[in-house]
């Protein structure tokens, strides 16, 4: 698609790191844009969420509450995670790629996203992970406001509810579509009511609504508003 590439990977140094942070609500279709736009850009993709899930899934596995917030945050320091490009997660070693989208993790994630040493942990981690690449495409709910307030390119994916009450149904097989969209209805209001770092539109960032749109149309108006 791009003619030139737009980014010289491991050249660049912390000043000129190419960043491209995607925010939005679950189903908005963040996942499937940044992927493709990683590919197109020449870079690498991170999906944050998968983050929140991990160590969610550590502290389940640990046996642990996930409103124990102490313990929570001790154990967000010292978990060894891995959230690899090819959709794999490894936590402690152990394969927890299928478990992180488990439906016992997806309950108890906003709970522990919201923990504000648990942020300030993946943040932290977030940062280096695009410093070691020299950037990348990140996608989550604080990227732009938070994680990279400066990113070369901040953009807000949205769609109205039932489409992605849909898209998300699509995925997890196991559930029906009233119990997805009810999920969903509940983490929006979570996510986006907690005090710490809550989903909103960063400044600067181009909202786009993916209901109506394909993959192509988005990736063409994304990498205009870069280059
Ligand atoms: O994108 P997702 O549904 O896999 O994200 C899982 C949870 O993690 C979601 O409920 C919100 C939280 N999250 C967050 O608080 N900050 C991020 N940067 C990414 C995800």
């Amino acid at each position: 698609m791009s003619e030139q590439p737009l980014h010289d990977g491991a050249n660049r140094d912390e000043n000129t790191m190419l960043v491209v942070a995607i925010d939005g609500p679950a189903g908005s279709g963040k996942s499937t844009i940044a992927k493709k736009l990683a590919i197109e850009l020449g870079i690498e993709y991170l999906d944050t969420g998968a983050m929140y899930r991990a160590v969610t899934f550590a502290v389940l596995r640990g046996g642990c509450d996930p409103e124990d917030s102490t313990r929570v945050a001790s154990l967000a320091r010292s978990v060894d995670l891995s959230v690899n490009g090819d959709g794999t997660v490894t936590v402690d070693g152990v394969d927890a790629t299928t478990e992180i989208r488990g439906p016992e993790v997806t309950r108890a994630v906003s709970t522990v996203a919201a923990n504000p040493e648990v942020r300030t942990e993946l943040v932290s981690r977030q940062r280096e992970w695009t410093r070691r690449r020299g950037g990348g495409v990140l996608e989550g709910r604080d990227i732009g406001t938070v994680v990279f307030p400066d990113a070369a390119l901040k953009v807000y994916l949205t769609a109205r509810p039932e489409v992605r009450a849909a898209r998300r149904a699509k995925e997890v097989t196991d559930l029906d579509y009233d119990t997805v969209a009810a999920d969903l209805a509940r983490r929006d209001a979570v996510d986006s009511g907690r005090q710490h770092d809550p989903l909103r539109r960063a400044d600067g960032a181009i909202e786009v609504d993916t209901s109506d749109l394909t993959i192509d149309e988005i990736i063409t108006v994304l990498v205009s508003e870069l280059r």
